[in-house]
Order: C-alpha cells, then sequence, then structure tokens
C-alpha cells in the first residue's frame, strides 16, 4: 500500500519527541499562571495526582493502541473494530482526531508565530531598528500572517523529512536545549529581587482550594491538554515504537518529563512575573488575579526585560527562543497525524502530503488571522475544551471496551515479558474502563 514505516531508531529518541509534543506553550504558558491562581502548591498538587491517575493511563490507551496497529489513527482504530458498528465509529473517531489537531495547530501556530516575532525584536533593537522591533511587537494581521507562515514551513520541513530524520532528529537537539535554557534562566531570574515572593506565590499551598471543583476541572483539562491527549497524536507517535520497548515504563517517563518540565516552567515564570512587579510592571489585572492570557508573554515579561539593561536582549532572546522550541517540537506531533494518514491510507508521498496538509492547515490559520475577534477564541474552544475531551473519552473506549484484555496484555508483554503480573496490568484496565470515562464526563459537564 505505501512506503515501509518510519520507527524511532532509540528510546531516548522517541522520549524526546513525546515529550517534545508533550511540552509546549501549555507548560510553560499555562501551568504556571494556573497553579499560581487556583491555590498554589494545592494545584500542583491536584495537578499532579490527576496527571498519573488519569492522563497517564489515557496516555497509555494511545501509546499501546498504536503501538499494537502499527499505523494512523483511523487504520489503528480500525483495525480494533468487531463488527459494522464500530468500525464506523472508528472512522468517525479518527477522522474527527484529524480535523480537531489540524484546527489546533491552526490557532496554535498563530501563538508560536508571535513566540518567533518576539525572538527578533531584542535583535532588531540591538541593530538599532526601533521601528522594526515596535512593528515586531505590536499585534497586527500582516506581521500575524507572515510569522506564522514561517512557523508553518519549519513545521512542514521537519515533517517530510520523517519520523528518523525529521522528527527524532529535530526533538532529540530541540529538548535538550529547551531544559538548558530553562535552567539557566531560572538561576539568573532567582538572583534579582521580587523572585522569592513568586516563588512562595507559586509554591505555598492554600489546601482550602482542594474543595473546590473548579480548580479539579481545571487541573484536569490541563492535563489532557498538556500530554497531547485525545487527538491520535501519542497513538501515532507509539505506533513508531519499537516492538522491543517496554511501554508502561516509556509512557510514565514520558508523563514525568511533562510533568516536571511544567513545574520547572512554574519557578521561571512565577519568579519572573514577581520581578517584574517589583520593577514597577502591572502584574495583576483587573479582577485581581494574576495576568495570564496573552498579556502575560507580550506584555508583563517583554516589559521586564526591558528594564534589564543589555542583559535583557540576552534574556529575551533566551526565552522567545524557549518558548519556540517547545512550539515546534509540539506543532510537529500535530500536523503527523493529517501526514501519517495521507502516507498510509491514501499513498501520497511523505513530503507532498506535508505540503499539503501544511498548506491548508496554514490557510486556515490566515484566515481566522483576519477574522480574529470572532473566530480566535471559538476555534480554541470547540477543539480543546469540547472535542478533545470527548475523543479522549472514545479513546478509552477503544482500549477498554471495544478491544479484549488478552489483546492489551500480548501487546504490553512485548518488550515486557512480565507485564502480565505486574502493577501496571493490575490497576491500568480499570482505570480505563470505569475512572477515566467517568473523570472525563464529569469535567466534561462542569
Ligand atoms: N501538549 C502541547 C502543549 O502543552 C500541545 C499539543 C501538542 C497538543 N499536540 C497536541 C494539544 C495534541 C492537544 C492535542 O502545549
Amino acid at each position: 500500500m505505501s512506503a515501509p514505516r518510519g520507527e524511532f531508531t532509540s528510546r531516548f529518541g522517541f522520549l524526546m519527541a513525546a515529550a517534545g509534543s508533550a511540552v509546549g506553550l501549555g507548560n510553560i504558558w499555562g501551568f504556571p499562571t494556573n497553579t499560581a491562581s487556583n491555590g498554589g502548591a494545592a494545584f500542583l498538587f491536584a495537578y499532579l495526582i490527576l496527571a498519573f491517575l488519569l492522563a497517564y493511563p489515557a496516555l497509555m490507551a494511545e501509546l499501546i493502541i498504536g503501538r499494537h496497529a502499527r499505523a494512523n489513527a483511523v487504520t489503528a482504530l480500525q483495525s480494533l473494530a468487531t463488527g459494522p458498528g464500530t468500525r464506523w465509529f472508528a472512522l468517525a473517531v479518527g477522522f474527527t482526531g484529524i480535523i480537531t489537531v489540524s484546527f489546533i495547530l491552526s490557532f496554535y501556530a498563530i501563538v508560536s508565530g508571535w513566540m518567533i516575532a518576539f525572538f527578533f525584536d531584542p535583535l532588531a533593537r540591538m541593530l538599532g531598528m526601533d521601528g522594526l522591533a515596535a512593528w515586531l511587537t505590536t499585534d497586527g494581521s500582516l506581521r500575524n500572517s507572515l510569522f506564522l507562515i514561517l512557523f508553518m514551513l519549519l513545521t512542514i520541513y521537519i515533517i517530510s523529512a520523517g519520523v528518523k530524520e525529521g522528527i527524532e532528529k529535530w526533538a532529540s537537539r530541540l529538548m535538550p536545549s529547551l531544559v538548558v535554557i530553562l535552567l539557566l534562566l531560572i538561576l539568573y531570574v532567582f538572583t534579582l529581587p521580587g523572585a522569592m515572593d513568586g516563588l512562595r506565590a507559586y509554591l505555598v499551598p492554600d489546601f482550602s482550594r482542594l474543595a473546590d471543583t473548579s480548580l479539579l476541572v481545571s487541573a484536569m483539562g490541563q492535563a489532557f491538554f498538556s500530554l497531547s491527549l485525545g487527538v491520535g497524536t501519542m497513538l501515532v507517535y507509539g505506533s513508531y515504537i519499537s516492538k522491543r520497548e517496554n511501554l508502561p515504563v516509556i509512557g510514565s517517563l514520558v508523563a514525568l518529563l511533562d510533568v516536571g518540565i511544567a513545574v520547572l516552567a512554574g519557578m521561571l515564570i512565577l519568579p519572573a512575573m514577581y520581578v517584574a512587579l517589583n520593577s514597577g510592571v502591572e502584574i495583576f489585572d483587573a479582577q485581581g488575579g494574576l495576568i495570564a492570557g496573552p498579556g502575560l508573554i507580550v506584555s508583563v515579561l517583554p516589559a521586564l526585560f526591558g528594564t534589564m539593561g543589555v542583559v535583557g536582549v540576552f534574556v529575551a532572546l533566551a526565552f522567545f527562543a524557549l518558548m519556540t522550541i517547545a512550539s515546534l517540537t509540539s506543532s510537529i506531533s500535530m500536523l503527523e497525524v493529517p501526514v501519517a494518514y495521507g502516507v498510509e491510507s491514501l499513498g501520497v508521498a511523505r513530503r507532498k502530503a506535508a505540503i499539503v496538509v501544511g498548506s491548508i492547515i496554514t490557510l486556515i490559520s490566515l484566515a481566522i488571522v483576519f477574522n480574529f475577534d470572532p473566530w480566535f477564541d471559538r476555534v480554541v474552544t470547540y477543539t480543546t475544551e469540547m472535542s478533545q475531551p470527548l475523543l479522549g473519552l472514545a479513546f478509552c473506549v477503544f482500549a477498554a471496551w471495544i478491544w479484549n484484555r488478552n489483546g492489551v496484555l500480548e501487546e504490553i508483554r512485548q518488550g515486557s515479558p512480565e507485564a502480565a503480573d505486574g502493577w501496571f496490568f493490575r490497576i491500568w484496565p480499570f482505570y480505563v474502563k470505569f475512572v477515566c470515562p467517568l473523570a472525563i464526563l464529569v469535567v466534561y459537564f462542569q
């Protein structure tokens, strides 16, 4: 039917790719402010529990189905079907996943484009091109269009090179750089006045907030978005894992890396915000909460960097490089979902599939840029709050209700022969069958 499938060549390569998908704007931007405005360490505590008890089992469902079928999301789900009804259901879920992830990419690319524009801002100022710098940091359709196109070109370039030469190679380069930049920035910000107040706001728990259901709901939503669940991303990455790998172990490493980097990002963002406060930058919004939306990244932090003089130029460069890297390793995992389908099921050459699908998504993105106010928020809400949780539910149904237990066990046994007696297989089926679907429904109807 098509060319031989790609495969990750090492455990490290897979971990970097999957952690790269998981670690994105959601971790560096969403998680820290969510934590600070929801009771600090109390939220962190809820998040850690939910991530491991609910998101990790759902992640495993995708990885196991993917590696079992060794195919894109549509074909993989169809291979589990037991009759015409479930076959049809598989087709519907697979396609909804492809469409959802394409729309997620279409808004993600716009925001990632801002990160690239802000990366060039300190360079322009260093070269004395203040007019250019002002243009780069002012919201406008032309700037947004150019930078989202640039971002999509990078994404298409990596995906057209394939699993090994594209995804694995770039994730293995970019993710270690991300960790190094993050650690250096944290160390630097810790030396500045006000940083410790931020750390306190981040980490001192307000346990009374745990009784608040909205806290649990946002922790759960954060965990699902952050682990890239529900749209077939992890399923497709799972399909490129060697049969010799121990799935429960590498799945938990991915979850640990994702959570670990989110927690670290909090140690950068919150202290940085309080350092900004210390230098006279406004960090609270009209309701008295921390500024968390676009304002945080495009006004609070740049204002802070602006107070740092020459050092600020390098800090700004490092910070927006960090954001761009985090975005790019996530966006490639999104584009891979429709591309894998085009390559395997429609027989299109990978390069062509990447260019065609990437161009369509770029056009959707451009349409959103030119109709920003009515469309942007709507696309975010429909994809991440409505479609993604329901699809997550559907993946759990496939793994635990449609597929049989023996099939799952067979798949885990490859690479982990002792699986049947391990803790994972004692708990996981129950979770995916009952706990995850129920939890997703509860969150959904909130
Ligand atoms: N997890 C990424 C983040 O935290 C975003 C992401 C990548 C994603 N792939 C996805 C979100 C698929 C939803 C679905 O930013």
